[in-house]
């Protein structure tokens, strides 16, 4: 353990474990004074498998891509770990600018003050992404990898071009080996890819390429961090690949319970990833699809939804029936499973999962008919307005919302549309470029409301709930409509106050 400065030898038992960690503090020369000292007792200390790896006193974790991920996910482990560096870097110089303010780049409820506790401390974001790469031990890359547009798999398979990109750009400005960590949703076998890229030097440098999938979700990103029903982490089944899932495991077990790190081979964590989206995403399609045939025969989804969630086997959760599931993931991911099967010739198992895709498309086109047909079958000149752009509350994020898809479906039908959100306007605005002129924008429900013939509610958000319905009947035009997206408004309620309601998989209440 010469010249390894992170942890004294005499501390650590031969299976790497440690014996007594006094302060749970290392204390290597350079370890900054801030860290030390009383505040930090109780935390581990640098991860046992670094031991050998990273011949330093402290780890320097790089992620490539500031997003969704990049952000909340090393910023938990800055806030986690005093003892690693964390520098995260991305092209997009606003991005990285936002993040270095107090007006994130994305809202995430509880982010601003975990990035606060590390921000100049040891979380750092910059665009210098050569020197970053640089100076790294591991680098987790979570740049965001989009559905192919163009030639083979448009439309379905993962568009690896800037994945490839940063791996040749990793091998141009690395001088040491390194962990490099597969933190983008990836198909199957992508990191044999990316072994062959940066093994292909000639330097004698060493990459062990790992894959460490996030579960975590929008709106409940911090929480979904700190507390993880698991983290995964998979590697190649060669010494050196556990030895280096072991370094990335010790970071996590800084605050995650050591039974809840799952290690893996590689390929079984990037397929468990797109399987994970594929299933969760299945049981909602499963859900609207119940909630069709609800509409027909009178029974109540939500009623259905608890009665067959109380099976333990089934379980309560991912059950809400809703006008579709958005974001950026379920889709993508799953038309990647999708082209995956094909690629194998797995046909059947192809169409098996596409079929919650199309559901999914199924029930966003039939929410927009069954407006249609509430309103006499026609919303030409009527102004509707849409409560709720983003695709799911607690989040500004609009990608894949079914709320686009509705106002697209209401313009071609020639409605005039208002679309109100508090959090999500300013992307509401860039996706819906092109239907300016049938479109209007406001902040304010109750300015939505006023005149219009309809209320749609895309997102559930709690204010929602809250808000005057009676004011809001008293703006508007009659007869009034609601359409209940999300299945969060007292529906019998608001058909008291004279409201006609319509609701997913419920029957309607109508005064006309
Ligand atoms: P995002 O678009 O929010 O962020 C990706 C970032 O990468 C962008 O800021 C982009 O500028 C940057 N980037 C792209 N190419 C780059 C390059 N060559 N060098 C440096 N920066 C680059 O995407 P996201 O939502 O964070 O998703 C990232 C990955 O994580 C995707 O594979 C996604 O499927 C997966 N994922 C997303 C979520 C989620 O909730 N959004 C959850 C789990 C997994
Ligand atoms: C989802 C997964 O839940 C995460 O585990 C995963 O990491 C992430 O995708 C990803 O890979 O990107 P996210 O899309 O952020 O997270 O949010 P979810 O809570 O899963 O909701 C997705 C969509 O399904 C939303 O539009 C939501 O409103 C809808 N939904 C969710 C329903 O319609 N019904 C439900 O019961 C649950």
């Amino acid at each position: 353990m010469a010249g390894h400065l992170a942890i004294r030898g005499e501390d650590w038992a031969k299976d790497g474990r440690p014996q007594t960690r006094p302060r749970g503090i290392i204390d290597g020369p350079n370890y900054p004074k801030s860290l030390e000292g009383p505040k930090y007792v109780g935390r581990r200390g640098l991860p046992s498998a670094c031991q050998g790896v990273f011949m330093k006193d402290r780890v320097n974790v790089l992620c490539i891509g500031a997003g969704y991920v990049g952000g909340p996910t090393m910023a938990v482990i800055a806030d986690r770990c005093p003892h690693v560096t964390v520098n995260v870097v991305d092209i997009n110089a606003a991005r990285i600018q936002a993040w270095q303010t107090d007006d994130l780049p994305i809202f995430e409820p509880g982010l601003l003050e975990v990035v606060k506790r590390a921000r100049g401390r040891n979380l750092f974001f910059s665009t210098d992404i050569e020197a970053g790469i640089a100076a790294a031990d591991i680098i987790f890359v979570s740049v965001n990898t989009p559905t192919k547009t163009f030639g083979e798999g448009a439309g379905r398979a993962a568009d690896l071009q800037y994945w490839e990109k940063t791996a040749r750009q990793i091998l141009a400005c690395s001088t040491n080996s390194k962990i490099v960590v597969e933190k983008s949703t990836l198909p199957v076998r992508t990191a044999e890819a990316m072994d062959r890229i940066l093994n292909s030097n000639t330097r004698g440098l060493r990459f062990e390429v790992l894959s460490n999938p996030e579960f975590l979700a929008e709106g409940t990103a911090v929480k979904d961090l700190e507390l993880p029903d698991r983290v995964l982490i998979g590697s190649h089944e060669t010494p050196e690949g556990i030895r280096a899932r072991k370094a990335v495991a010790d970071i996590y077990a800084t605050w995650v319970a050591r039974e809840r790190i799952i290690e893996s081979s590689l390929w079984s964590a990037e397929l468990s990833k797109l399987v994970a989206n594929a299933f969760l995403a299945q049981r909602i399609s499963s859900i609207n699809a119940i909630s069709a045939l609800c509409e027909l025969t009178e029974a109540d989804v939500d009623e259905v939804a608890f009665a067959i969630g109380s099976d333990s086997r089934i379980g309560p959760r991912f059950l809400k029936a809703s006008v579709g599931f958005g974001g950026s993931c379920f889709k993508k991911d799953i038309l990647n499973l999708v082209y995956i099967a094909q690629s194998h010739g797995l046909d059947e198992v192809a169409r098996y999962w596409e079929a919650v895709v199309r559901m999914n498309e199924w029930q966003e086109t039939r929410f927009v008919r069954r407006m249609l047909a509430a309103m006499f079958n026609t919303v030409a000149g009527k102004k509707i307005a849409i409560f709720g752009f983003a695709f799911k509350a607690e989040t500004g994020d609009t990608r894949e919302s079914p709320a686009l898809e509705v106002t697209k479906q209401l313009a071609a039908e020639h409605a005039h549309v208002v679309i109100t959100d508090p959090k999500a306007l300013d992307n509401a605005r860039i996706d819906t470029a092109g239907l300016e002129g049938t479109i209007a924008f406001t902040p304010d429900p109750y300015e939505a409301a006023r005149g219009a013939h309809a209320i749609a509610v895309l997102t559930e958000w709690n204010l929602y709930r809250d808000l005057d319905w009676a004011r809001l009947l008293a703006s508007m035009e009659r007869p009034a409509f609601v359409f209940d997206g999300r299945n969060i408004l007292d529906h019998h309620r608001l058909f008291d106050l004279g409201f006609n309601v319509f609701a997913i998989g419920k029957r309607p209440l109508r005064h006309v």
